[in-house]
């Protein structure tokens, strides 16, 4: 008896140790949260990447299926997922590697990596907490760790994130499709804002154009070669001495002057700012930051200092909210000489003479208002996040009525709130090139949007073939730039000579005329936070033997875009069919194939989106087995935020087979913009296009 009842409180012990192991609750239908039993809320708390309320308190259902088991792995606090049957993950971020992310060790530590030569690659410059699973059904999961510090995400048969900070909590996802883990993954964290329509257009950078009669003359080329464009971004030389905030008195005399030549030329100017200010006693910024105590400070309390651009440089400390409004307010006369967008670079922060090329671990950040004060190791990784979302305060109240464009190399979960990004020292090699791809995608699959590599490559010079084959594929990235770096050849589209400036000019003609189809999906990713570029395998979830897909993918729902060098490629079920955006073609020109059922709005070549308009829109239409086929078109003013109070339209296009002939049923089912459009149907059939004239009116008829 009395040994019943001492094995009845050992079971009791064990059970109690089991439930209290950790806490959990629904906070929607279909998310969930899990703490550990040591949590501590102000040591990973507010989260900078969850923004919805996750304080709700329902009990979990008893068959929810992916739960978490909180651990220690050599010493350090882990969580573990175990899956009873094989998933595909994505996600992860930006890292190098293929696109289904199994088997794969990635670390979240901002990292500068120069040609991805560290780390294999698995350490770059955005941390994305994140894992995207996938079943065999399509049903899908959604793992964010919730919190900052240095951590390791380790994927094989399980999904394990081991961090070097304290225990944190995580929320799972549970949806139907991995498409409806990316719009709960948008609710939680927060989706892109819609971005000024320009900044979907080509652009052309290098590090960098100078002087400025340079940067004019770039322009005037572009525009004399009818090569479309929107922007020209202004390296580090355009600054003095880098110093940010300042402009070269010999090479960049007049910005205002520059950015108002660029405007009359239909361009807009992206401007670099770095976090480092240089540790200069007669330089006003310096001065500044220094009076108000800004500075990041070294963990004995003294300012920190460390080496980049300009030699030995302070750091914002941006957890300080005081720190956050004077960087803020450093834009008002940057913005004021007619700048369009800035790009924050180096803000994992890179620091050139610092362990591990960053600041040490030990540095501290001494918070204010919801953020507590603590050490670097757990605010480096939302250091650039902390950055852009400053600067883009910054940027707004200057330009209130503006949409603001910022560019970042570092981020985190979230962070597409802020900024668009770019994947960094890239090479211009063919494995960089194709690797492009699955690395673009993953960050779409981890939240952000609006992402693409350097076209071209940043180190080396590409041979004409990695060029050409680039520049075809890269007109179809969400962020479509080319750049490179300061040792290498030139990289425009006419450095290589008649026939590559002619694929250039092929292929980004052709992204805008798909500006409408692409603004369209920029919106709905604002709205919903859905990828732009998607995975193939987003076309049929219930294929299994497209996961692994990684040379092709989707633009939106509706096209698939294939380069010419992809090989054994698996396709989508369905009656895909190419369609030809331009008669214009080559061996390079990536391949675009329209859904069976879907209709996009395409409208003509222009030379930049200030010529931009929606009143003559071309309707590629394939239609289903049935003679039917849907889409839709989102149109504002591409600037601005009248949208926001209804200034906008959302056509809707439904195609229908009747009595033999093809019939386009067109109407506005939102917004008060209105406009006269013309349309012309472009009916894509067993590998042929036929054209309707010209029509207005709510139905367009083929004949
Ligand atoms: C970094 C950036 C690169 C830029 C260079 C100079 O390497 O990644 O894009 O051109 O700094 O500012």
């Amino acid at each position: 008896m009395r040994k019943n009842s001492m094995l009845f409180l050992a079971l009791l012990f064990v059970s109690f140790q089991l439930a209290v192991a950790q806490t959990s609750s629904l906070v929607q239908p279909d998310v969930a949260i899990f703490y550990p039993k040591d949590f501590k809320a102000y040591k990973t708390l507010p989260s900078l990447a969850v923004t919805q309320d996750v304080s709700q308190e329902k009990p979990l259902p008893a068959n929810w299926a992916v739960k978490p088991q909180f651990l220690q792995i050599e010493g350090k606090n882990a969580v573990q997922f175990t899956f009873p049957e094989h998933v595909d993950l994505y996600g992860t971020g930006e890292v190098l590697g293929d696109l289904r992310r199994n088997g794969t060790d990635v670390t979240l530590w901002n990292t500068d990596n120069y040609e991805y030569g560290k780390f294999e690659g698995k350490q770059l410059y955005q941390a994305h907490p994140w894992v995207l699973g996938v079943r065999k059904d399509g049903s899908s999961f959604g793992i964010l760790a919730d919190h900052s510090w240095r951590q390791q995400i380790v994927l094989d048969d399980k999904v394990t994130f081991i961090s070097e900070g304290p225990s944190f909590r995580v929320l799972l996802i549970e949806k139907d499709s991995p498409q409806e883990v990316m719009k709960a993954l948008g609710e939680l964290t927060g989706t892109m804002a819609m971005p000024p329509l320009w900044a979907l257009g080509y652009q052309q950078s290098r590090y960098s154009y100078y002087p400025d009669t340079s940067v004019k003359e770039l322009a005037d080329e572009f525009r004399a070669r009818k090569i479309p464009a929107d922007v020209i971004w202004m390296d580090i030389d355009y600054m003095d001495g880098f110093r940010v905030f300042t402009f070269d008195p010999e090479g960049f005399p007049d910005p205002k002057g520059l950015n108002d030549y660029l405007h009359d030329k239909d361009f807009k100017s992206v401007y670099m700012i770095d976090p480092g200010v240089k540790q200069d006693s007669l330089y006003s910024v310096y001065q500044q930051g220094t009076a108000g105590d800004h500075w990041v400070q070294t963990a004995g309390g003294k300012e920190f200092n460390g080496e980049v651009w300009p030699g030995q440089v302070a750091f914002p400390d941006y957890t300080q909210p005081r720190t956050q409004k004077w960087w803020a307010s450093l834009y008002t006369d940057f913005m004021n000489l007619g700048i369009d967008g800035v790009w924050n670079d180096m803000n994992e922060p890179a620091v050139f003479d610092g362990p591990g090329g960053s600041m040490p671990d030990s540095n501290l950040h001494r918070g204010g208002g919801d953020l507590p004060m603590d050490k670097h190791l757990r605010y480096h990784n939302v250091y650039g996040l902390l950055m852009v979302r400053s600067s883009r305060e910054g940027i707004m109240a200057v330009n209130p009525e503006k949409r603001p464009f910022v560019l970042s190399r570092a981020n985190f979960l979230g962070g597409q709130r802020y900024a668009a990004t770019w994947t960094g020292d890239n090479s211009a090699t063919w494995d960089n090139l194709k690797m492009s791809i699955p690395m673009s995608i993953n960050l779409s699959l981890s939240g952000q949007p609006f992402n693409g590599p350097d076209i071209g490559g940043f180190t080396k010079s590409p041979s004409p073939e990695v060029f050409a084959n680039w520049i075809a594929l890269g007109a179809y990235y969400p962020f479509s730039r080319n750049h490179t770096s300061n040792e290498t050849e030139a990289q425009e589209p006419w450095a290589f000579g008649e026939e590559i400036e002619q694929v250039s000019r092929t292929a980004i003609n052709r992204r805008y005329r798909l500006m409408p189809y692409l603004y369209t999906l920029f919106q709905e990713a604002s709205q919903t936070g859905m990828p732009i570029m998607r995975p193939t395998f987003f076309a049929d979830i219930t294929d299994t033997s497209l996961r692994g897909e990684q040379q092709s993918f989707l633009l939106g729902e509706d096209l698939l875009i294939t380069p010419q060098w992809a090989e054994d490629l698996k396709m989508p079920q369905g009656d895909w069919q190419e369609i030809s955006l331009e008669e214009n073609t080559d061996k390079y020109q990536a391949s675009v194939k329209l859904r069976d059922g879907a209709i996009i709005p395409v409208g003509p070549v222009i030379q930049s989106t200030v010529d931009y308009s929606t009143s003559e829109l071309t309707l590629f239409v394939n239609l289903d087995a049935e003679g039917k086929a849907s889409g839709s078109l989102y149109d504002d003013a591409g600037e601005g935020y009248g949208y926001q109070s209804g200034d906008y339209a959302m056509l809707n296009f439904e195609a229908n087979t009747v009595d033999g002939e093809v019939e386009v049923h067109i109407e506005q089912t939102e917004g008060s913009r209105t406009m006269n459009r013309k349309f012309k149907i472009a009916l894509v059939q067993d590998g042929a296009v036929t054209y309707s004239e010209w029509q207005s009116g709510d139905t367009i008829r083929l004949n």
